[in-house]
């Protein structure tokens, strides 16, 4: 069945499908759709799905093989492949806090960092908590000739372990009783990695900017300071609000973006309220 789009941003950055129930079975041609609507489009919007963890699994392994996430304190035990993200504590996982309140790409840091993710909106408060996605393609796009010519060829250094230590400081899931740490294995499988902050996308061939506020700590070959200047001025441009779409959530939303062309950061809301989403994330490449 051919899908519909209808843009949610001026830039048609993100847009809303309709036609697709994603708890069906899909048909190679609506998958192929589907894939060229992302690379084009970056953020794509589904309302009013219900989905089972096996169905989202299924609707997900349709565009790669699914990352099993590191800090596995946060993963579905029957089902290791959704994230739980719960204020309350569901699906025999703790709670955690809005821990993506940060500009960040899904696990920048890893060497081949996630093509995607799409996160299911179960529960949700009735206002705030909405998240915000950022067009790295139009960043890149709108950099000036000389900021362009200064990163062109140069990579970025991304680790988790600095965020890691941060947020353990906001996320009561890591303090008292709940408190864990990270073990030997998860700490070395989180040693900094090189990214080019100019990547390629690999589907549309265009260009994005690839740092992020979260996971990016220095730049290759440039002193702390001037480097951590240089990413602070390339966030603030890449979070300007032209760029910048406000996704609202309602209960049956599933969003799913393109992790090499943009970026996303949670925004607060009142715990009076509940709020659980569950996140799958799609293998991707090395960024060239
Ligand atoms: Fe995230």
């Amino acid at each position: 069945m051919p899908i519909s789009t209808k843009p949610l941003t001026a830039s048609d950055f993100v847009v809303e499908v309709a036609g697709v129930d994603l708890s069906e079975p899909q048909d190679a041609e609506t998958i192929a759709e589907l894939r060229t609507a992302l690379g084009k489009h970056s953020v794509l919007v589904f309302r009013e799905q219900s989905l089972t963890s096996e169905q989202q699994i299924e609707f997900t392994r349709h565009f790669g093989d699914l990352e099993i996430h590191l800090v596995r304190q946060y993963l579905m035990p029957e089902h290791p492949e959704i994230i739980v993200l719960s204020n309350v504590g569901a699906d025999g996982v703790k709670p955690t806090a809005n821990g993506g309140a940060y500009w960040h790409s899904d696990i920048s840091y890893r060497a081949k960092p996630p093509l995607g993710s799409l996160l299911y909106g179960i529960e949700v408060p009735p206002e705030g908590g909405n998240t915000l996605f950022a067009d790295m393609y139009g960043a890149y796009d709108t950099l000036p000739d000389d900021v362009k010519r200064k990163v062109e060829g140069r990579k970025a250094v991304h680790s988790y372990l600095e965020r890691f230590k941060a947020m353990r400081s906001i996320d009561r899931s890591h303090k008292g009783e709940d408190k864990f740490e990270l073990d030997e294995e998860q700490k070395k499988s989180f040693a900094p990695v090189l990214h080019p902050i100019v990547r390629t996308h690999p589907e549309s061939g265009r260009k994005a900017l690839f740092v992020n506020d979260g996971f990016t700590i220095g730049i290759d070959g440039m002193g702390d300071d001037e480097g951590k200047a240089l990413l602070r001025d390339l966030n603030v441009h890449a979070t300007r609000e032209p760029l910048v779409y406000s996704h609202a959530w309602r209960p049956g939303d599933v969003v799913f973006w393109d992790n090499r062309s943009t970026m996303h950061c949670a925004t607060s809301y009142d715990p009076a309220y509940t709020r659980t989403m569950h996140r799958t994330t799609i293998q991707g490449d090395t960024p060239y």
